[in-house]
């Protein structure tokens, strides 16, 4: 058995992960991808959300077969979970969004590439035959914006998630002490981190410092120094608006997907849009500190959804009953950040793979449990 197979092996949780993840990333990378917006109470409350709430089982249904499979977008996906955009990944492990893209394939569930990563959308498109979507960040350039979202039909990505939380980079205070940039800059923590954790290193020096490969040209190594939050804050179009969104509903031929709603109205107004999906997210707890925990704004977002437009809610999943819980709460999926990228970050694609394959084991357990053969039936878990 090889090293890293048998240290996925011991790796039971998601918590498991985030520890190998944690030994072998610098503190820097292990931080920027950990770490959330000031004093990270968002980041906490988000996972505590999903803590509270508790599930009252049914009992004496068949559950010898769970069934996870769900429509998702007019779709078949094999359980409700997708992957979350995120930017910067190569940081943690070579091609990392292609290894996640894969494992995400191989369990049959749909990715999200970021505007911000560092796999061309092309190059991706290529490497992977599976459900991809592309997560847009609206650029103050508006024509570059609308190259990106040409180049994300002609490459076949079926899905566009237009990201409406960072209108400016969050606060994160961990990075800015931390020096974290892309291209990386070479201090003297950076050399510190890198003799520290030379299997990391050796890594990075084979592969190359990661770049933004989608938006090449447009973000320049000007102001080469500020972090990676600020950097593509800066960038970012915050005077983004409604009727804006409203014409890129008329200009995007494929499923449109709002991803950062937490209120109500917003939700409401979205679905007269006509969006697919509304994706209540508050950026795991990276952007506004402050901002309620997404397990308790989706009750109110998805009774004024009526089941209207597929819900999915991210930000602190890290336990397949999570997902239960999620889709009891009238959420369709769940989609999954940190706790994937740690195992990428532990292994490539075999520890994105594990990753997932622990979620979707601890949700047929949990469903098992709560007597709810397929989650398609999850909303039995309601008391009233
Ligand atoms: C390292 C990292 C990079 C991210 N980059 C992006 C991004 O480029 N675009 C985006 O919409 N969200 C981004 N996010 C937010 C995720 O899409 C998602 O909302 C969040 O990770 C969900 O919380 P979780 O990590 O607790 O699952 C990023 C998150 C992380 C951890």
């Amino acid at each position: 058995m090889k090293h890293t197979d048998s240290r996925l092996a011991k790796a039971f949780s998601i918590a498991d992960l985030r520890l190998l993840a944690q030994k072998r990333l610098p503190q820097t990378v292990f931080e920027f991808i950990d770490g959330g917006a000031e004093d990270e109470i968002t980041l906490r409350d988000n996972r505590a959300a999903f803590e509270r709430i508790k599930i009252t089982p049914r009992i004496l249904n068949d559950v010898s077969a769970p069934d996870t499979s769900t429509s998702l977008l007019g779709k078949e996906a094999k359980a409700p979970i997708v992957i979350a955009p995120m930017g910067s990944c190569m940081l943690a492990w070579p091609n990392a969004d292609i290894a996640i893209a894969r494992a995400a394939a191989a369990h049959g569930l749909p990715y999200t590439l970021s505007t911000m990563s560092n796999t061309a959308m092309e190059t991706m498109a290529d490497a992977v035959q599976g459900e991809l979507w592309f997560q847009l960040y609206v650029l103050k350039d508006r024509s570059f914006n609308e190259q990106l979202v040409e180049r994300a039909w002609a490459a076949g990505y079926s899905a566009l998630v237009v990201t409406v939380d960072l209108q400016a980079g969050g606060k994160r205070e961990r990075d800015l002490k931390n020096g974290i940039s892309i291209p990386l800059q070479i201090s003297l923590k950076q050399v510190i981190s890198g003799m520290t954790h030379p299997g990391w290193a050796w890594q990075m020096l084979r592969h190359g410092s990661p770049q933004f490969q989608n938006v090449k040209g447009y973000m320049g190594q000007q102001n080469a120094d500020l972090t990676i939050a600020a950097k593509v804050g800066q960038s970012l179009d915050a005077a983004f608006s409604w009727e804006d969104l409203s014409r890129l509903r008329d200009q995007w031929k494929g499923k449109l997907l709002v991803k950062g709603v937490e209120h109500p109205l917003d939700a409401a107004r979205l679905a007269s849009l006509g969006v697919d999906s509304v994706w209540i997210s508050n950026h795991g707890g990276r952007q506004l500190d402050g901002a309620l925990a997404t397990a308790v704004a989706l009750p109110a977002i998805a009774k004024e959804l009526a089941g209207k437009v597929d819900v999915i809610i991210d930000s602190g999943v890290r336990r397949g009953v999570d997902i239960l819980k999620a889709r009891a709460l009238g959420a369709q999926a769940v989609a999954v950040g940190r706790a994937v990228l740690f195992g990428a970050a532990v292994a490539g694609e075999a520890g994105a793979r594990h990753a997932l394959q622990i979620l979707i084991d601890e949700l047929q357990l949990s469903m098992k449990l709560s007597g709810v053969g397929a989650v398609k039936n999850a909303q039995a878990l309601l008391m009233s």
